[in-house]
């Protein structure tokens, strides 16, 4: 069979099975098998393939059918330019979550201080990775850029271990501090670790993309189920973690800081509760809300 015949094949399976973009699913997975572009497969359409592919080729498009995420099947994702390793046991990164990416690193490279960046939840580890290993190339090309140390949370082993592999292959795994357990306990219960939260020079940065999905709203997205519920549900607002994290951020010696940012991905709907939250918890602080590119409430940035 041909390349034009096993991809018209596929496409009308997936199109049966209600799968949304059909044509583009099996151009991406036919791609990644033939370890081509997809604009390779539309200019060598009458290329024959072996068996041997068109077999690895039909168990792809079967698990497509059953509603796996494209990124599973092809164990990739790319994020802020990054291709990251991906199985069930992460969330695969979404591209709203680069904003933060974004927003962090107009933050330091404002900073001459050594900053300590801490990641919550961090999964596949996409956005720590990124941002160590953004900068350590912009501390390549300036000297005046501040040092960093970089700390990431999970309560899964197995997303670590995910997040351990990705970060290696990106080379940043010396970098970077991987820890297992609840929010910030790891470091809050780590005199080694806690160090780095009690020296008042020392800005802190913590990024967090934690559970903020209602169970309602699992329900109604049966794409979204195959991926981990730990790394999706929360309370029936959506806050329990942030919840759970102000209250931990609060029994540090906030004193003894000289500043913390903190940057959480919420759902839209939830701008006035999270406000709310932030006002009762940190009645100093100073917040603001940003709009991801589709123009949804995304991105909460508080200065603590
Ligand atoms: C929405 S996923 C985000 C993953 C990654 N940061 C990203 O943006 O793609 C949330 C992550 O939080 C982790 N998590 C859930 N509860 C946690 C807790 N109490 N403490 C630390 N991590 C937790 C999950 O295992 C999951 O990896």
């Amino acid at each position: 069979m041909t390349i034009n015949q096993v991809l018209a094949i596929a496409t009308i399976k997936s199109r049966k099975n209600k799968i949304p973009n059909p044509n583009m699913d099996a151009e991406i997975l036919l791609a990644r098998i033939l370890k081509c572009s997809r604009e390779y497969l539309i200019t060598h359409f009458d290329k024959n393939l072996n068996n041997q592919k068109i077999k690895l080729f039909e168990k792809y498009i079967s698990r497509r059918v059953k509603g796996e995420p494209i990124a599973y099947i092809t164990g990739h994702k790319e994020f802020y330019g990054l291709d990251f390793f991906v199985n069930k046991n992460v969330l695969v990164p979404r591209p709203e979550t680069e904003l933060m990416v974004d927003e962090v690193l107009k933050h330091v490279t404002h900073s001459t201080q050594h900053t300590t960046i801490i990641d919550i939840g961090t999964g596949s580890g996409c956005i720590i990775i990124t941002l160590a290993k953004k900068l350590k190339e912009l501390s390549s090309e300036t000297s005046e850029l501040s040092s960093f140390n970089f700390f990431a949370t999970d309560i899964s082993s197995k997303a670590l271990y995910i997040a351990k592999k990705n970060a290696k292959s990106r080379g940043v795994n010396k970098n970077i501090k991987f820890l297992c357990g609840n929010l910030l306990e790891p470091i809050l219960n780590n005199p080694k670790n806690l160090k780095h939260l009690n020296n008042p020079q020392n800005p802190i940065i913590i990024t967090a993309n934690l559970p903020y999905l209602t169970p309602a709203q699992i329900k109604n997205s049966p794409t979204i189920q195959k991926e981990p519920k730990l790394a999706l549900t929360a309370s029936n607002d959506g806050l329990k973690y942030y919840r759970e994290l102000f209250n931990q951020i609060n029994s540090i010696n906030l004193s003894a800081c000289p500043q913390i940012t903190l940057y959480l991905e919420i759902d839209p709907s939830q701008k006035t509760n999270i406000s709310k939250l932030i006002k009762q918890k940190f009645p100093q602080a100073k917040f603001q809300i940003k709009k991801d590119l589709r123009g949804h409430d995304r991105l909460v940035k508080i200065f603590i």
